[in-house]
């Protein structure tokens, strides 16, 4: 796991950007896989990518997914597809089949298998199962990650590539991507900011007692190239940054 610190929201979402775009420019030859989170965390990375990537990234090479997606219209505002529209998609020259959304305002099973089989028949595969070159992951505050919340770890381990999960205050449904296909990725990156994460962030950081039962902390462990890319406010309590 590598941690990677800068002083404000702002400079994390530039950094990582750069970092994507490096990543990306490995091998120009190939399209670049994304899976994106929602809350209100990667709204900064998609300002940056409109307003200062919009032509240093080669949007027909970029296909985007989601790691979950809450069981509403794409117009309600908690649709994640919904806010990055708003902020990204709406402003970039994207064709319409590299962005593949998670359809939230369907039933919800057969979204489920729709979604699984969209993945396997377009997302490169790997050890069996599709192969992103970034997931790219939020932190709660109680330690969950994409839509897998402490109390339903199965998910971690599940046989399925795509679940039903139940947010575990408000009940919502949601649709997210499982533990083995994000561990299966290229890269997976944390992107957490703000000093409301910081507890959480020390605790899965440094694997505080505790951490081994939060998602975050057992899908970081379980990925091959794992980074924690934070602001000040969020990095302020781990021990070394
Ligand atoms: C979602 C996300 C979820 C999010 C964390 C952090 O759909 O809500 O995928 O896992 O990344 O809850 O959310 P914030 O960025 O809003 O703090």
């Amino acid at each position: 796991m590598k941690k990677r610190v800068f002083s404000n929201s702002i400079d994390v979402a530039q950094r990582l950007s750069a970092q994507i775009l490096e990543w990306m420019n490995e091998d120009a030859s190939r399209n670049f896989y994304i899976a994106l989170s929602g809350g209100s965390t990667p709204a900064m990375l998609f300002q940056v990518w409109s307003e200062f990537y919009r032509t240093r990234f080669d949007w027909n090479r970029m296909f985007f997914y989601w790691v979950d997606e809450r069981c509403v219209d794409p117009r309600h505002p908690d649709s994640n597809y919904g806010m990055a529209k708003k902020i990204l998609f709406d402003h970039i020259p994207v064709p319409s089949k590299n962005v593949q959304r998670v359809f939230g305002e369907i039933d919800t099973d057969f979204e489920v298998n729709r979604y699984s089989r969209r993945l396997i028949e377009s997302v490169p595969i790997k050890n069996g199962k599709p192969y992103f070159d970034l997931v790219l992951l939020g932190l709660g505050e109680d330690g969950h990650t994409a839509s897998i919340f402490p109390d339903n770890l199965a998910l971690i381990d599940s046989h399925d590539l795509c679940a039903v999960a139940r947010h575990p205050k408000t009940g919502n449904e949601r649709i997210t991507i499982t533990g083995p296909v994000i561990a299966n990725a290229a890269h997976v990156v944390f992107f957490v900011t703000g000093d409301s994460k910081s507890e959480i962030v020390h605790k899965v950081v440094d694997d505080l007692p505790g951490a081994s039962m939060l998602p975050a902390s057992i899908i970081k462990a379980k990925c091959a190239d794992c980074y924690f890319y934070l602001d000040q406010g969020a990095a302020k309590s781990i021990y070394f940054q």
